[in-house]
């Protein structure tokens, strides 16, 4: 059956919690107590070809899970939710992947949620609180493994979309969250899309390639005054820099409001390196330096939707896909035309 294997970042997955996410469920720490119930559900929840073919083999895979045959379980993070006390879905999750040696973050092995339960949240809601309990223990990412033969169904495969998993490819150069050296288009867990040069984040200054890179963007960047204000801010201002070979390629600056919040003033990549992941790898590693600060709220200001530019409505979908939400369009501020604030939630 094909499979693959996606990967995401717990701080977008928390993101994911529903708004109905207080209906009357009870969530419990999955227990071998439960073993029946657990296999009554699997057995439910999947399609004899995908799933257990009767009552036996089901409790069999359970035996198997609770064993450690799949990795071992994180108490915490796999979880059973009850509804009028009938186990209505679970998530069971693993401190390693028994499949993928190399990679290095907690691994779900089971998500499932009963046909008469679906569609109200709950799949997500196991999620999110299996995602928070991983954080709590340090871990930054989750992975798990889909199958498009019925394993997966549609509205998981939208979930993990949602929550911005992606695939996980073995990596050839390791992660750069800590400013270190990653492949360029690699995602945090070192996932280069092509053999192409090494970028390194730097957190440093470079007026001079800052302009350079501005002048390179005309559609987003056209007026000289905005121009020489921000090479002014990229000699004073928290600055981070993609670099390639040597080279800037790409630049953001930060601007901190109060001690709890931070906003990023510019972002830009030059041209000939955009959508290769480069603002993803900025982004990546000042969330985590702002974590690491106790930063609670990372905020943008950025063109609003209701002024008509294709540039803007890319960079919109840019901020959207890192997880940042819009909060409110307003008149009159940076510019004439409509400003839309987006903030993310930074959770250490
Ligand atoms: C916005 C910008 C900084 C993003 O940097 P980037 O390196 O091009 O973006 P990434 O490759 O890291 O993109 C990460 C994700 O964002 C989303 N995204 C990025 N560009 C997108 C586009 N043009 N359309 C839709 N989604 C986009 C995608 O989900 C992408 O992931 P994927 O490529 O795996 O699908 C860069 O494109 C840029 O300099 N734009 C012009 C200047 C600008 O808009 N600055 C901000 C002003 S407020």
């Amino acid at each position: 059956m094909p499979k693959s294997t996606l990967i995401g970042d717990l701080a977008d997955l928390v993101l994911l919690a529903p708004p109905n996410a207080d209906q009357p469920i009870d969530y419990v720490l999955l227990d071998r107590d439960h073993r029946e119930d657990v296999a009554d559900l699997y057995l439910a929840s999947y399609p004899p070809h995908v799933g257990a073919a009767d009552l036996n083999d089901a409790l069999a895979e359970m035996d198997s899970t609770y064993a450690g045959d799949f990795g071992t379980l994180i108490p915490e993070a796999s979880l059973l939710a009850l509804r009028g006390g009938r186990a209505a879905g679970s998530i069971q999750v693993v401190h390693r992947s028994p499949w993928d040696a190399d990679l290095d973050c907690p691994f779900i092995i089971e998500l499932f949620v009963h046909p008469a339960a679906r569609d109200h949240g709950l799949g997500r809601s196991l999620l999110t609180r299996a995602a928070v309990a991983c954080q709590r223990l340090g871990e930054t990412q989750i992975a798990l493994r889909t199958s498009d033969e019925g394993g997966t169904s549609p509205a998981a495969f939208h979930l993990y979309q949602l929550a911005g998993m992606r695939p996980y490819r073995k990596s050839v150069q390791s992660s750069g969250s800590d400013g270190s050296t990653v492949g360029r288009g690699a995602d945090r867990a070192g996932i280069p899309s092509s053999a192409d040069p090494l970028i390194t984040i730097e957190r440093r200054r470079d007026p001079r390639a800052t302009e350079e890179i501005l002048r390179a963007l005309p559609d987003w960047f056209g007026i000289e005054d905005a121009i020489l204000g921000y090479v002014e801010d990229a000699r004073s201002k928290t600055s981070y820099l993609a670099i390639d070979d040597g080279r800037t390629v790409g630049v953001a600056l930060l601007e901190s409001h109060f001690p709890q919040s931070v906003e990023l003033h510019l972002i830009a990549v030059h041209p000939n390196y955009r959508r290769q992941g480069i603002g993803k790898q900025l982004l990546a590693q000042i969330e985590d330096d702002l974590r690491e600060q106790s930063v609670s709220l990372f905020q943008v200001k950025t063109v609003g939707a209701s002024f008509d530019h294709a540039g803007y409505a890319e960079t919109r979908a840019f901020y959207r896909s890192r997880g940042f939400l819009a909060l409110e369009e307003m008149n009159g501020i940076s510019w004439d035309g409509p400003t839309v604030i987006m903030v993310k939630p930074l959770r250490s």
